[in-house]
């Protein structure tokens, strides 16, 4: 209630002194003169609207409902200039009630309907309070870090009332982990520690709000499969190299002290993933031997050794060679292949 409109409308002031004399010092108190009574409180979703109930009875000289210390409405007199607060059709003589629509955190307090009736005032005071849904406002970002370090994930959420913030963790492996609370704290953090970690923030008032952090653990390479491989002269040869790393290992091969390199002295080096192939387009006897495979990353470098045998062909069994020969003599002569000798 500014003096300009004071000046434009003196008796609304008169009004406002008198309601603020008579129930509203100090504001949200109920009127030490008169009956007071402590409705329910209501309670909304942000956003919602949000209905205050005053019923009144016939003989009332005059109504009004305030927000605190503010005038909303005198009778049927608007007052507040936010559109968001409307008198409701309020068909029965005796209901004086108001909707607040949109409601937000800023509505939240005491509302008093105030009755002047021709022997005693009377309030009726409502107190509105706010909901609303439980929602992440901040959380770690994603992050890779070496093995053994320590990690702190933070998970930050508002709503009212306050929300509960839940940590979960599910590997690979089926391995579980709650944890309660916007921080997790991992001290010297192992491989088997990464993967996604889930923040659920929830208040009940609507479904959780659930955002994830991806935690890459680094370590350095570990060779998990190193296969040695018989192979005939002459036939395509593969020798196989597996290692375990984040990030990906590299890979180099090795045959005694030289090293070497893809497309060269007849090998192709194919590597896939977490797996490295050393291909022979056609195996030869100085290909035979002991080759090294070498996985590396920027945490470390491991090697092993895959040999390169030979194996024979499979052998007809000399009892069918003999059987063959025989035949084949015998078709010879009976056919006259053979050449008498001169
Ligand atoms: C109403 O809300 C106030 C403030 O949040 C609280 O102190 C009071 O206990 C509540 N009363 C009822 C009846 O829920
Ligand atoms: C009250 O009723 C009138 C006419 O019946 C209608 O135009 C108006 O929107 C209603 N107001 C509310 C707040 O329901
Ligand atoms: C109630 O008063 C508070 C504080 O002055 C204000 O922020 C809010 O907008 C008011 N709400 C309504 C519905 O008048
Ligand atoms: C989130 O929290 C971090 C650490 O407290 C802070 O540096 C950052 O500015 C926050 N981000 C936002 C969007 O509030
Ligand atoms: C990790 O935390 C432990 C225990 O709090 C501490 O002793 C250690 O120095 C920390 N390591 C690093 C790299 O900060
Ligand atoms: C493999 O090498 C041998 C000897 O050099 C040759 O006779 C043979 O034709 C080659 N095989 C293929 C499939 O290239
Ligand atoms: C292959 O070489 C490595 C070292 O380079 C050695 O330790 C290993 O015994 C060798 N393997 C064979 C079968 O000779
Ligand atoms: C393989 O590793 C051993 C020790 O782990 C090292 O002495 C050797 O030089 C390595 N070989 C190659 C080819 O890197």
């Amino acid at each position: 209630m500014g003096i300009a409109s004071c000046l434009a409308l003196p008796w609304k002031c008169l009004v406002v002194v008198a309601l603020r004399l008579l129930f509203l010092v100090p504001a949200g108190v109920p009127a030490r003169s008169g009956d007071s009574y402590l409705k329910d409180n209501i309670t909304v979703r942000q956003g919602d609207s949000a209905v205050l109930k005053c019923n009144v009875d016939s003989k009332v000289s005059r109504v009004a409902w305030l927000n605190r210390t503010t005038i909303l409405f005198t009778g049927n007199e608007k007052w507040s200039l936010d559109p968001r607060v409307v008198l409701l059709n309020n068909t029965a003589v005796t209901e004086y009630s108001i909707k607040i629509l949109d409601v937000n955190l800023h509505d939240e307090g005491p509302y008093v309907c105030s009755i002047l009736t021709n022997k005693k005032p009377e309030s009726t005071r409502v107190h509105l309070i706010v909901q609303v849904p439980a929602r992440i406002v901040n959380i770690s970002t994603d992050v890779a870090v070496n093995e053994g370090s320590n990690v702190s994930l933070m998970c930050l959420a508002i709503g009212r009332p306050e929300p509960n913030i839940i940590w979960k963790y599910r590997s690979a492996r089926g391995r579980r982990f709650v944890s309660e609370g916007e921080y997790v704290e991992m001290t010297a953090i192992t491989r088997e520690q990464s993967g996604s970690y889930e923040c659920i923030s929830s208040n009940d008032i609507s479904p959780p709000d659930v955002r994830t952090v991806q935690v890459t653990v680094n370590y350095p390479p570990v060779i998990s499969r190193a296969r040695s491989s018989g192979t005939p002269v002459g036939q395509r040869g593969v020798l196989q190299c597996e290692a375990l790393a984040v990030p990906l290992a590299d890979f180099q091969w090795y045959k005694e002290d030289r090293r070497l390199f893809n497309g060269l002295n007849g090998v192709k080096i194919e590597n896939k993933g977490k797996q490295s192939m050393l291909i022979f387009f056609n195996v030869s006897e100085e290909d035979y031997g002991n080759y090294t495979c070498v996985a590396m990353n920027m945490l470390g470098i491991s090697n092993a050794s895959i040999i390169l045998y030979v194996k024979f062909m499979h052998h007809l069994k000399c009892d069918s060679c003999l059987v063959l020969l025989r035949l084949i003599l015998l078709t010879c002569i009976s056919s006259d292949c053979l050449e008498p000798l001169s």
